[in-house]
């Protein structure tokens, strides 16, 4: 069968391809310890529960508009004005299923054939994929682990060209958890100012910190609020991944190109998801302080037993919940007689051989490291570590 010459510009998404291995082996009675995974392990608030079940048992099934009902985008803007200091209308706001889906209807609606967007690495997996299959073209730019993987805003400035029409910045990040500072924000804001681009501000791990403040490149550049699209959803912060509910809020013209994409493509988010979300924005944040607890209790525990295993060092993400130990050492050793050569044949070694799921980091962008989240239970956290020294001492 003939498919379309798109699919051949992207791949499968690595992070969701590894879960599903760790899964089918989990289902076939392996015992596996799980760090691939990108959700948390909390389960939703029950509060959260509850106003979605009462609005399917109201009957509140039927479509609603293309961009969210009006009582969730005005919770959204009251949200950026509350936890972010940004002023924001509901006709600046469109509700997607899940921030993937608002940052893919923004590539779409912003890219023409060719238009470069700059992607800081190491990188959400997703980023460059999307931002290819909207005719892009990812401009990569590395950061150093001795940065604590902050951008140098220089580099940054010397990327941008005619064709730049964003720059993506994710912080706390996903796979590093480095959070940048008000410093390097400015760096950036300076880098950009003179430059007709857009900035794509991915805040959907903005509520798990552990060092330092969250700040919106908005807070520090007031200037470019203008040219500036935030995105956020409920997946992280509220344990809501499978319910699917992200936004956007921007400049009017981008929202309204995007609004049109959707409604050619999905139409609304789920009603009573949009219902459950109104509940989070507006509800007690409680839930939130005892995950984010917990996950610097185990924050703790992984690095801290990383970084005593031989050939790793790990520094301590200061939000979100990763981590992303440098292995660059056990790369150059040798399993079973052969180089061990890259992290995607140590992902593949730990999990065949030692019943441990991590990332590697290639797929981020960031070859010599590993992805591990800290989404599951201590004990979990110490099995791992326990069969990643196992691995260890088998190299040679
Ligand atoms: C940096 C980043 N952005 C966006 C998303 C998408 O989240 P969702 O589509 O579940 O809202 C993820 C999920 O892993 C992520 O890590």
């Amino acid at each position: 069968m003939q498919l379309a010459q798109r699919l051949k510009a992207i791949k499968p998404s690595p992070t969701l391809a590894l879960n599903a291995r760790a899964k089918a082996l989990a289902a076939k009675g392996v015992d596996i310890a799980g760090f691939a995974a990108g959700e948390p392990d909390f389960d939703t608030p029950e509060f959260i529960k509850e106003a979605a079940i009462d609005c399917l048992r109201a009957g509140f099934t039927k479509y609603t508009p293309t961009a969210g009902i009006p009582e969730l985008r005005e919770a959204i803007c009251a949200k950026l004005q509350r936890d972010n200091q940004l002023t924001y209308a509901p006709d600046q706001v469109l509700v997607s299923v899940g921030a993937k889906h608002s940052l893919y209807n923004l590539f779409q609606a912003l890219l023409n054939e060719g238009d470069e967007v700059i992607i800081l690495a190491p990188y959400w997996v997703s980023y460059p994929d999307m931002v290819l299959l909207a005719g892009g073209k990812p401009v990569i730019i590395e950061t150093r682990e001795e940065d604590g993987f902050a951008p140098d805003p220089e580099a940054i400035r010397r990327a941008l060209t005619p064709r730049t029409r964003a720059v993506i910045i994710n912080s706390p990040s996903n796979p590093s958890g480095a959070v940048l500072s008000r410093a390097v924000l400015e760096g950036i804001a300076a880098a950009v100012r003179g430059h007709d681009c857009l900035i794509v501000s991915d805040d959907i791990y903005e509520k798990l910190m552990y060092e330092g403040e969250f700040l919106n490149i908005g807070n520090v550049a007031p200037d470019l609020v203008p040219r500036l699209v935030v995105v956020n959803g409920m997946s992280k912060s509220y344990s809501m991944t499978g319910w699917r509910l992200g936004y956007a809020a921007g400049p009017k013209p981008l929202i309204a190109g995007m609004n049109m994409i959707q409604d050619q493509s999905t139409s609304n988010p789920t009603s009573m998801v949009q219902k459950g979300a109104v509940a989070a924005l507006k509800g007690p944040t409680d839930t939130i302080t005892t995950m984010v607890t917990e996950y610097r209790a185990r924050r703790e525990l992984i690095v801290s037993g990383l970084n005593a295993l031989q050939g790793v060092s790990c520094r301590y993400p200061d939000g979100a919940f990763y981590v992303f130990p440098n292995v660059k050492a056990l790369l150059e050793r040798s399993y079973k007689g052969q180089k061990v050569g890259s992290s995607q044949r140590l992902s593949d070694i730990l999990l065949e051989d030692f019943r441990v799921a991590v990332m590697p980091g290639a797929p981020f962008g960031a070859e010599g490291y590993l992805r591990m989240s800290f989404v599951t239970s201590r004990e979990v956290i110490q099995k791992g570590l326990a069969r990643i020294g196992e691995l260890i001492a088998a190299l040679s």
